[in-house]
């Protein structure tokens, strides 16, 4: 039986670099991101859907191309106003889009797949958290806690699914030489940094086990 799988914020970096290793695999695979041309382009060299938009305003239209799925992968996320404002002055509205982006949606598209995985006895729900969620960096406090706000909420989800064979993951996956990393702190030293390629497999090894 063919495994399905949603990755979102697959056009680059982490998300793209598991795409490719689940489609090696036979996977089949929804990808959305925001920017329509390097998903396009991705989808094509993957034989996958792509889904473009904003992943807060098109879950139902993620969730409705993969029809049954087997892995969802909530990789999109989003750093907020740059540089990254201290809460104090962070813009409300802006702190507002990054909790719909980083925390709401991947809720969203969890209740959306979830009934039909808990049909099957079967799923998994990985969410890409970060150390932000974590230590207090001066500066990270509205990309911080929306993702300290995911996970607690997959552990919450990983708690009231205990027993139906929905797994709920919620992995760090360090620091990388992504757009991300490189918008958040331009002046690293990218040679210190993993490459998402080197820690996909570990993302895969989690979705698949
Ligand atoms: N890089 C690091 O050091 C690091 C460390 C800890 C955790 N993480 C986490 O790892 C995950 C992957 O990040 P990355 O480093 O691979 O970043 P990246 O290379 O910048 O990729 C981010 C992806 O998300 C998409 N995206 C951003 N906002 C979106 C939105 N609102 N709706 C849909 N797609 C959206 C981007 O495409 P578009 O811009 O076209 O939408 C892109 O495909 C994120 O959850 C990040 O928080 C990264």
């Amino acid at each position: 039986m063919t495994t399905t799988a949603i990755i979102t914020g697959a056009s680059q970096g982490l998300g793209r670099a598991v795409a490719r290793l689940l489609a090696a695999r036979g996977v089949r695979l929804v990808l959305n991101a925001r920017r329509p041309e390097p998903l396009f382009a991705l989808a094509r060299e993957l034989g996958a859907i792509a889904v473009p938009g904003d992943v807060s305003e098109v879950a139902e239209e993620i969730a409705a191309a993969a029809g049954d799925t087997d892995i969802l992968i909530n990789n999109a996320s989003e750093l907020g106003p740059l540089p990254m404002p201290l809460l104090e002055n962070y813009p409300w509205p802006e702190l507002l889009r990054v909790f719909k982006v980083n925390v709401i949606a991947p809720i969203h598209l969890a209740q959306l797949v979830l009934p039909r995985m808990k049909a099957r006895g079967a799923g998994v729900i990985l969410n890409i958290i970060s150390d932000a969620g974590i230590n207090a960096y001066p500066g990270w406090g509205g990309y911080g806690a929306s993702k300290a706000a995911l996970e607690h909420a997959s552990r919450t989800l990983a708690a009231e699914l205990e027993g139906t064979g929905v797994r709920v993951v919620a992995v760090d996956p360090g620091d990388m030489d992504t757009e991300m990393h490189r918008l958040a702190i331009p002046d690293a030293d990218v040679s210190q940094l993993a490459q998402p390629e080197s820690v996909a497999p570990k993302i895969v090894e989690l979705a698949a086990a």
